[in-house]
């Protein structure tokens, strides 16, 4: 099981200020150092926290992989081509949301451009993944769009109310990965896991990487951001019986 670490957060406080620091390009170093496998950036049409200057930077010399995700949107497509992550991960993205809401939307008019945009990181050989909700046929019409991978939404597992909704939630994730698996996807989580929540989907077997922002961030605050992702991996590894 992967980790990956959002470091948008770190950026959001710089943005605050519009200053220079904290730089999320010298904090995604020390997450390196905790044992993170990759860096995850989603850089938004408004800029409202990662800039150009942060995923320029970040791929350049990061020694981890750069996971970047992006709106099909044609500017960030093109800047997306010309950076070549390791893999780009393409999500929803409305400007009024304080963060991404709910997985991509493939219904067939929305599909082309998805398809294209696959297309075009494919040709200059970036890894890629669509962030879903964990329905079959959202599942189903991922795979018939031919991405490396599908990111599978953890937001309503997260939000979950009690434990049989929990539980719930975990059975559609599960399903969703077992049928993704059958078509070729690879497997990907993500989306409000925290220190408390993230063992069951750790846990998930065919689920091999997990992104995660805002609770990692937010415990750096405290102990810094090694300490943060080695607990956090720590948690991962015993969900694995690692
Ligand atoms: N995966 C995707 C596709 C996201 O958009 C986000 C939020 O930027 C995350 C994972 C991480 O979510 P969180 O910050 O809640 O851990």
């Amino acid at each position: 099981m992967r980790l990956y670490i959002n470091v948008d957060h770190v950026a959001t406080v710089r943005q605050a200020r519009r200053t220079d620091e904290p730089d999320p390009v010298r904090v995604a170093v020390l997450a390196e150092l905790g044992g993170a496998d990759g860096i995850t950036v989603h850089l938004r049409e408004d800029r409202r926290h990662i800039q150009d200057r942060d995923v320029d930077l970040l791929i350049r010399s990061a020694r981890t992989p750069i996971n970047l995700e992006l709106a099909v949107t044609e500017g960030i497509l093109e800047l997306a081509e010309d950076w070549r992550p390791h893999q780009a991960t393409l999500v929803p993205e409305k400007r009024q949301e304080v963060t991404t809401e709910g997985g991509l939307d493939l219904s067939d008019s929305a599909a082309t451009d998805i398809g294209q945009a696959l297309d075009r990181l494919h040709a200059v050989g970036v890894r890629t993944s669509l962030f879903i909700d964990p329905d079959p046929e959202v599942v189903r019409r991922s795979a018939d769009l031919g991405p490396t991978a599908v990111e599978l939404h953890t937001g309503e597992y997260s939000n979950a109310a009690d434990a049989r909704a929990v539980r719930e939630q975990l059975t559609r994730l599960e399903a969703a990965t077992v049928l993704a698996r059958e078509l070729g996807l690879a497997v990907h989580a993500g989306h409000g896991l925290t220190y408390e929540n993230v063992g069951p989907v750790a846990a998930i077997d065919g689920c091999e990487e997990l992104n995660i922002g805002h609770s990692i961030v937010s415990r750096s605050v405290f102990v810094g951001m090694e300490r943060a992702v080695r607990e956090m991996k720590a948690l991962i590894d015993r969900a694995r019986g690692d």
